[in-house]
This record gives structure tokens, C-alpha cells and sequence, in this order.
């Protein structure tokens, strides 16, 4: 994982690459470092812990230079510790790396450097790179560009790296292969920014390359920058991007967690989600990339869906979705496990891969597969130009905005979004759902951001009930049908903010064991909405209160069955079934984030997590 941020140019470079550090961290934030070159004068710093704490130690320091390189890092090779934080440099002090990713043969690469001598500070594979990349340019006598081309022409993994000579302050070395990197470009090639994504350099320029796997630019000062291919040495023509984003939507906005602004966006997320989509006065759903090719999806034998953690269940409600609307049979599988299932896919299966990020290494390795075995594979992604909106056929964008909290919430809802208008339209063209039925969808989807809005109202009652039970060791979640997949979400949210050991079930499962663990002290959190099995939920609720349970149920508007049983309710407008867990997920992603804060854990950042998963 790990973020990666550097500057060379006219201005400092220090502020410019601390603050895009920051914006990086929802990468990994085990420790922060960075080096800073004025002239040929070098200082590099770093520190186990946040950017926050490398800032710290920073006052002191000098802060010169017109090229820096800096990195965050969520730790893969050796403990989080100050000699483990990047950047490395070679053994002869004058070649400086920062890395993203993994060098899987780096002890085979280690036990050959050492034997010509070469020593080790750290137990990190990223020093074993740049002194082999010391070692090819002293051995050939090339210049940087070569020496870096050769050397990962002998690695196995994956890399976004950024390199410098210290005699070399005008140019940067970059390469990539399986993790991301992008290149910002100043007015007339003055100054240049390279970063794990355009974050870190949004204010500065609006022109950006995203380099393609087994890429490698020399970025020279004053010179445009020069794209080869690593293993043939061809030259590449890089695609400039016009980038989009804007410096409001990465700031919090005066929420106190970006987790907690981005779950009030998700009105908002979720029309743009559908905009342009859903046009709802004419009835009809457009979405050029279904459209485009409508034989794959109308003849599909079944879809199989590919995605990990808070995306794989989108995929579980996606499921749901197309069988019960379009009739299309659907498997959901953890990217992880697919990949390595040796799994049977035919030619007339429809691949979907839904990621937030678009740079998920099992998702993207998942669709690489997919792809060998001649499958037509459709992502569902919230970052435009990343990995996996690249490596699909084609695919329809999320727009949910950047979420950069680490528990993912309006990359959720705006996934669902998508999918089930995918799912509507492949149901009513084939003839699954009536148009009166699809008309009445389309009009009720329209109204889910309005409904959202006011589910979010009942932000204090799900706060004060979080104070109940924010001590809670254990925390049940259960739900049936298209809210089963929302149980599993919810306790995912609550286990990764606030450590709280949480489980989701389908309701039913219940008395084949989980019910062992009711009494008095299990707080149970039960979607139990009027439509969708309700009876039978009710039935699941009163086994729970029989066993002394706490129930904490999220009910329709109006309901007083359960309200009679269940400790507290969280009352949700009625709609559709099938876009109930665009209302349900809502209470439980604010229950997790009051019961965090309360328990003082650090809500955007988790301990042991990222936000980009880009290592398997
Ligand atoms: O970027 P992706 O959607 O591919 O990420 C997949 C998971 O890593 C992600 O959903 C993770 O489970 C979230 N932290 C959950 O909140």
C-alpha cells in the first residue's frame, strides 16, 4: 500500500510534499519520512508513527530544497519502525527510493548484493531495490534511467517507485507496476509532482499522467517527460489527463471525521451516482457502457461478481438485484479466493468487479484472470483513470466523490446505486420487469436521496444509543433477503473503527449456533423493514428477546410490532425492498462511528488497515 509524494521544481518543495503526504495517509500511516535536496546538499528524515509526527520532528529541521520525494507507509516488509520508514537510500548514500508495494524476490536479490559486499540497514525489500539498482549502474556504467529499467527488469511484485541521484538534483526516476503512480505537470515542464494519486497536487496543475504498468518516465527539468516501456524499451506516448478534482471535496468541511462528512454526502453521492442515469421524467435508465453492449449482458449466462470487503457486499445486494429483477443468475466471490480457485468461467459469463479505489491487487488480479479465461469483465469504480477502470472492458464510474475515511460508506451506497439501475434496465429489456414495475422503480430510486437525507436526521437518537452500548465486547448483526448483505456491512464498520468484535447473519441462521452466544449483555442489531420477510424477522426477534438480548432494530416508518419488542428502534422511510439498503446501511455506519469516537479509537485511520489494499 503506502503513499508516495515528490516535488521538483521552482518552489519549495518540503510544504508541497508534507501536505500531500497527508492527503495520502488513508494509503498507510505505520511511519512517514521524507528527503529534501538543495544543490547537492541532502537531508532525509523519518519517524515510526503519522505525518503528524514527522511534522513534529521537522520544526527544527531545514527545510531547503527544490526536489523532494516523501512516503507514508502501511508496513509489509519489517516492523513500522524509524529505520524501516522510507525513503532508502543505496549504500553509497547517493541513490534515494521511496516504494509502494512488494519486491516478492527481494532475499534471493538481498543474499546476491551481500555477497558482492553490499550492507543493510533496514529489513525492508525496498533497500534491497535501490542497491541493486546501485549495483546495475555501477556494474554497466549507465546513467539512472538505464540502471532502474534493468533492475526491475529482475524483480518479481509489484512497485510504483520514485528515484534520485543526489549529483542529479534536475530529474526523477519513475516506474510502475501494479501499484499506482501519477505524474503532475507544471506550465512548460518548470516543476513537476509525482504522487500515489492526484491528490497531493490538485492546486498546483491540472495536467497529470497515470502511468501504465511496466512504465518508466525520466522526469527532467525543463524537458518533456520521457515514457518507455521497461521490458522492450519501447517508446510510449503518455495520455495526458485533464484531472477534475477539487480541493473542497478532500478537506473535512468542518465535519470532525472525513468518515462522518462522507456519510452525510451520501444524498448527494447518490444522485450523482445516478445523474444522467436515471432519467426518471422520461422513464428510462441510460448507461452508455450496458448500452454499448447489451448482447453480453441480455445473453449472459450469469454474472459473476468480484470484489473484496465493503464492495464484495454491494456485490452480495448486486446479487439480489439481478436475480430477483433481471433474472440472471449471479455468483459473488471474494476476489481473493477467485484468483487462486483455478475457477470455471465461460465465454458468455459477464465478469462484474466493483472497487472504491480501482487499485485492490486481488480484484485487479481477479479481472486479470477473468479476462485470460475470455470473459467480458465490467468494473464498478469510484476513482476515475486507477487500475482496475483501466484493466475492464468497460465499466460505469460510482461518482461517489473521494472517500477517504478508511471505513468505506458512500462508496457502499453509490455501488448499490449503480448496480441496481444496471439491474433494472437488463430486467425490463428482458422482459423480467414489467414497465409499469420499472417505472415505479426508477420513480421510487429517484426518491432515495431525499430519504437518505432524512434518515440522517436521526443522527443524536443513534448517537445516544451508541452511548449505551459502546462498551459492548460483542455485537451481533442480522438481517434476511436484500438486508442480509447489510448485516455483514454493518458489522464490518463496526469491527474495523472501534475493535469491537462484531458478526453479521443472515437472520435464520441464527439457531444453528450464533444463538448460543445471546444474553443479557449481546447487543443485536436487526434490520426488520416492513417489506422483505418481515414476519419471519419478527419471529428471529422474539427468539433473541427470549434469550434476554438487547435488540436494537431498524424498523419502517410507522411500525409498531417491533417497537413493542426491541429495546430501541431507528424508524427508516418505506421503500422498495430492493433499495432498502440504501436507507438500512445508513443508522448502522453512524452507530459504528458514534460507538468509535466514543471509545476514542482513530475513526479515518484504524489501527492495521488502508484505504487502498494494494498488496495481496
Ligand atoms: O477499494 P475497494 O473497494 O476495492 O476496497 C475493498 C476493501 O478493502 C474495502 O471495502 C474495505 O473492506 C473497507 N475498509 C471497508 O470499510
Amino acid at each position: 500500500m503506502c503513499g508516495i509524494a515528490g516535488y521538483l521544481g521552482f518552489r519549495k518543495a518540503y510544504p508541497i510534499v508534507i501536505n500531500g503526504l497527508q492527503r495520502l495517509e488513508y494509503r498507510g500511516y505505520d511511519s512517514a519520512g521524507v528527503v529534501l535536496l538543495d544543490g547537492n546538499e541532502m537531508s532525509l528524515y523519518k519517524t515510526k508513527g503519522k505525518v503528524s509526527d514527522l511534522k513534529k520532528i521537522m520544526k527544527q529541521k531545514n527545510i531547503d530544497g527544490n526536489l523532494a520525494l516523501g512516503h507514508t507507509r502501511w508496513a509489509t516488509h519489517g516492523v513500522p519502525n524509524d529505520e524501516n520508514s522510507h525513503p532508502h537510500l543505496s549504500n553509497s548514500g547517493k541513490l534515494v527510493i521511496v516504494h509502494n508495494g512488494i519486491i516478492e524476490n527481494y532475499d534471493t536479490i538481498k543474499k546476491e548484493l551481500i555477497i558482492r559486499g553490499y550492507t543493510f540497514k533496514s529489513d525492508t525489500d525496498t533497500e534491497v531495490l535501490i542497491n541493486l539498482i546501485e549495483e546495475v549502474k555501477i556494474k554497466n556504467k549507465c546513467k539512472l534511467g538505464e540502471a532502474v529499467q534493468m533492475a526491475l527488469s529482475n524483480v518479481v511484485g509489484a512497485y510504483a517507485i520514485a528515484v534520485f541521484d543526489i549529483s542529479k538534483p534536475d530529474e526523477i526516476i519513475v516506474a510502475k507496476l501494479g501499484s499506482p503512480i501519477a505524474i503532475g505537470i507544471g506550465e512548460n515542464n518548470s516543476e513537476f509532482f509525482v504522487a500515489s494519486d492526484a491528490s497531493p497536487f490538485i492546486e498546483y496543475t491540472r495536467n497529470a499522467i497515470y502511468l501504465e504498468d511496466e512504465e518508466l518516465a525520466i522526469i527532467k527539468l525543463g524537458k518533456e517527460i520521457r515514457v518507455r516501456k521497461i521490458q522492450d524499451n519501447a517508446i510510449v506516448e503518455p495520455d495526458i489527463h485533464q484531472l477534475k478534482l477539487n480541493l473542497e471535496q478532500i478537506e473535512k468541511g468542518g465535519y470532525d471525521h472525513f468518515m462522518l462528512k462522507e456519510i452525510h454526502e451520501q444524498p448527494d453521492a447518490i444522485l450523482d451516482a445516478y445523474r444522467g442515469r436515471l432519467l426518471a421524467s422520461k422513464g428510462i435508465i441510460k448507461m452508455g457502457s450496458v448500452d454499448n453492449n447489451i448482447a453480453r449482458f441480455l445473453n449472459a449466462n450469469r454474472i459473476v461478481i468480484v470484489a473484496c470487503g465493503t464492495s464484495w457486499h454491494a456485490g452480495l445486494v448486486a446479487e439480489y438485484l439481478f436475480e430477483d429483477l433481471a433474472r440472471i443468475s449471479v455468483e459473488v466471490e471474494y476476489a481473493s479466493e477467485f484468483r487462486y480457485r483455478n475457477p470455471i468461467i465461460n465465454k458468455n459469463d459477464v465478469v462484474i468487479a466493483i472497487s472504491q479505489s480501482g487499485e485492490t491487487a486481488d480484484t485487479l488480479a481477479a479481472i486479470k484472470l477473468a479476462k485470460s479465461k475470455g470473459a467480458f469483465v465490467f468494473g464498478v469504480c469510484n476513482v476515475v483513470g486507477s487500475s482496475i477502470a483501466r484493466e475492464t472492458d468497460t465499466g460505469a464510474y460510482t461518482h461517489a466523490g473521494p472517500e477517504i475515511g478508511v471505513a468505506s460508506t458512500k462508496a457502499f451506497t453509490t455501488q448499490i446505486t449503480v448496480l441496481a439501475l444496471m439491474a433494472l434496465k437488463l430486467g425490463n429489456l428482458k422482459g423480467e420487469l414489467s414497465n409499469s414495475r420499472y417505472h415505479h422503480y426508477i420513480h421510487e430510486m429517484s426518491l432515495i436521496p431525499g430519504k437518505v437525507e432524512e434518515v440522517l436526521k436521526m443522527d443524536t437518537e443513534i448517537e445516544k444509543i451508541a452511548a449505551i452500548y459502546k462498551d459492548a465486547p460483542n455485537c451481533l448483526y442480522l438481517g434476511r433477503g436484500f438486508n442480509f448483505p447489510v448485516a455483514l456491512e454493518g458489522a464490518l464498520k463496526l469491527k474495523e473503527i472501534s475493535y469491537i468484535h462484531a458478526e453479521g447473519y443472515p437472520a435464520a441462521e441464527m439457531k444453528h449456533g450464533p444463538i448460543a452466544l445471546i444474553d443479557e449483555h449481546m447487543p443485536v442489531i436487526v434490520i426488520a423493514t416492513r417489506k422483505g420477510h418481515y414476519d419471519k424477522v419478527v419471529s428471529n426477534i422474539q427468539e433473541i428477546k427470549a434469550r434476554h438480548g438487547k435488540i436494537i432494530a431498524i424498523v419502517t416508518k410507522g411500525d409498531t410490532i417491533v417497537r413493542e419488542m426491541a429495546d430501541h428502534v431507528i424508524e427508516i422511510p418505506e421503500t422498495e425492498e430492493a433499495f432498502t439498503p440504501l436507507l438500512s446501511t445508513i443508522p448502522l455506519q453512524l452507530l459504528s462511528y458514534y460507538i468509535a469516537v466514543m471509545r476514542g479509537c482513530n475513526v479515518d485511520q484504524p489501527r492495521n488497515l488502508a484505504k487502498s489494499v494494494t498488496v495481496e
